[in-house]
């Protein structure tokens, strides 16, 4: 259950238990695992096999029939991923004499090993053999009521790992965190990994049979560096407003060993990086949601400091499409979880495609980006519970800065200029203090938002992708409708939104673009439209009573400048859900690592 717990971020529609002694007891409950817990409070059981899931729904609703783990006969079962031909294979079943009692796709998983598992052999033999059958992507926990010694593991393109508890037992979990209360040593599982776990061990086998026998294979453990207490909420209501907070230490934390005097060394991308930089002709960045809105903020600064062309694209979209690839391309994928399946199949389709070695940005060492890319360059925020991501946020960027410098060094950067660049990086913890202690005013703020349906988020250059991280923020957490423009693109459309009361941010920089961007927001004023701005301090920007609301940042520093404006806009969605009551850590609908396509 303390697992359970601990993974809830990822998916919190259903949980559910089933636990081996004797026969089989499962109880699943529809919502979070405290409803589950209510349940074995009120009628505890007990065994010494057991699997348990919870839920982000992709096929059928989240309701208790859908919830895992699922029985077929004697095989239990609790799967993440997606089986994409489980309509074929269910028409089989079900010619088969198979019963249904979900709409998910996961069922069809447990009846194919069923199926196999009746035709003689152990459970390792009949799981290798519908793996044969299935096409998708997956995560499988198996148990045979019959054989209740052990446990069969399946890692394809879902994350899983293997932890030996200091108390004899043996555990996986799709994620670290979910086993740190029993160890911090861990094998991760490859693709195309089946391991058998219990009393007497772990075995881990290639999932190919070859004439008829699995073929063992060595996977050496990792130790974490992570600590148990990691994700606690200490002082904190939620981990988003944690996490808020986290983001100097985090930045310092990113940046450790990374500036040596005023430079940064080409070895922060790994030993051999000089020859890599030095081919690089243009940039191709892949991401999803916030990730991909940090990519949008580092084209600016790869285009304007290393005069290097940057193309940055959602994953999902950049998958599906045909390739045309600038030679001496750097392909750079960033995700925090470094498990979001259309940002892994994307690094899949460009290590066959013609790009230079892989560069991924990620939080987690122990993902598969991590372990598939030929480069990484780690932020070091800690673990992020929240589902709404922000501290990861602001150290990608601060990651993707330091690559815009050493490209930059190729490209004949002044040195007084990359001086310039580390001294705003070395600031910028205390640039992010100064932002966090806007906190009360923002909070103050937030109550004009909590009675509004719609939301328009203002910026211009490279603060245009800060307004659509910050009209994100509010749309997830607080279900407040926010949409984000360009402010010089208002007038061809947007600006028809705008009537009496409407709140329109906007993050005002002093930078070369003020003027314009003052112009923009006196075509909202002009319309009744209510502006709330978040401006540097230099920007000359005054409140005037309720309809023009200004709230001063020190953020001089232009490069830096838009990762010190992107916290007050999560302070600002922070405390406006808060006032509408909504589940901040978990919203409705969402879930942290999106493992399916
Ligand atoms: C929004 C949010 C998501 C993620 C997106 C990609 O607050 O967290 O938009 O950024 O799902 O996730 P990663 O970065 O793990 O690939």
């Amino acid at each position: 259950m303390e697992g359970l717990r601990r993974l809830e971020y990822r998916g919190y529609d259903s949980a559910g238990v089933a636990l081996v002694n004797g026969g089989v007891r499962r109880v699943r409950k529809l919502g979070k695992v405290a409803e589950l817990q209510s349940a074995l409070d009120a009628d505890p059981c007990a065994g010494n096999a057991g699997v348990a899931h919870t839920r982000w729904a992709t096929h059928g609703a989240p309701d208790e029939a859908n919830a895992h783990p699922h029985i077929s006969g004697r095989i239990v079962i609790v799967h993440n991923g997606i089986i994409e031909n489980y309509e074929a294979l269910k028409k089989t079943q079900t010619e088969r004499g198979f019963d249904f009692t979900s709409e998910t796709d996961t069922e069809v998983i447990a009846h194919q090993i069923m199926w196999h598992l009746s035709r003689g052999g152990d459970l390792l033999r009949a799981v290798s053999l519908a793996l044969k059958d299935l096409k998708g992507t997956y995560a499988l926990g198996v148990i045979d009521v019959e054989q209740p010694g052990h446990i069969v593991l399946v890692r394809n393109g879902s994350p899983l790992v293997i932890g030996a508890g200091a108390d004899g037992g043996h555990y996986a979990a799709s994620d670290v965190h979910a086993l740190l209360q029993v160890t911090t040593d861990f094998i991760v599982l490859e693709n195309g990994d089946i391991a058998r776990i219990g009393r007497d061990g772990v075995r881990i086998f290639n999932g190919e049979l070859e004439d008829g026998e699995l073929r063992p294979v060595e996977r050496a453990p990792v130790a974490t560096p992570l600590s148990p207490h990691a994700i606690e909420l200490g002082e904190f209501d939620h981990f988003m407003q944690k996490e808020i907070h986290d983001q100097p230490c985090a930045v310092t934390d990113t940046l450790e060993g990374r500036l040596l005097d005023d430079t940064v060394p080409d070895g922060i991308l790994g030993p051999g990086a000089a020859a890599l930089l030095d081919a690089v002709k243009a940039v191709q960045i892949v991401a999803c949601g916030t990730s991909y809105h940090a990519g949008l903020v580092a084209r600016h600064w790869f285009e304007e400091f290393a005069g290097v062309p940057c193309r940055v694209e959602i994953a999902s979209e950049f998958r599906y499409r045909r390739q045309v690839i600038l030679p001496g391309t750097l392909f750079v994928a960033i995700s925090q979880s470094g498990e979001t399946a259309d940002t892994l199949a994307a690094l899949a389709l460009a290590k066959k495609c013609d790009y230079l070695p892989s560069v991924a940005i990620c939080n987690v060492p122990e993902s598969s980006l991590v372990r598939e890319s030929d480069r990484v360059l780690m932020t070091h925020a800690g673990p992020e519970i929240g589902v709404a991501s922000t501290k990861a946020f602001t150290t990608q960027l601060v990651t993707l800065l330091l690559l815009a410098m050493l490209l930059g060094k190729r490209a004949g950067m002044e040195p007084a200029v990359r001086a310039g660049l580390v001294a705003q990086l070395r600031n910028l913890p205390s640039r992010l203090e100064q932002a966090l202690a806007l906190e009360p005013r923002i909070r103050e703020l937030a109550q004009q938002y909590a009675d509004k349906n719609h939301v328009l988020f203002l910026g211009r250059g490279r603060h245009y992708p800060v307004a659509m991280e910050g009209a994100l923020k509010m749309k997830e957490i607080s279900y407040i409708h926010a949409e984000a423009y360009a402010a010089g693109e208002l007038k061809h459309g947007p600006l028809a939104l705008v009537d009496r009361g409407m709140p329109v941010v906007s993050v005002a920089p002093n930078d070369h673009l003020l003027a314009k961007l003052k112009s923009n927001l006196q075509e909202v004023r002009a319309r009744g439209g209510v502006l709330h701005v978040f401006a540097d301090s230099g920007a000359g920007f005054r409140s005037e009573g309720d309809s023009v609301v200004v709230i001063e940042l020190n953020a001089p520093e232009n490069a830096v400048a838009p990762i010190v404006f992107t916290l007050p806009l999560q302070i600002l969605a922070y405390h406006t859900a808060l006032l509408k009551g909504t589940d901040i850590d978990q919203p409705r609908n969402l879930a942290k690592s999106v493992t399916v396509e």
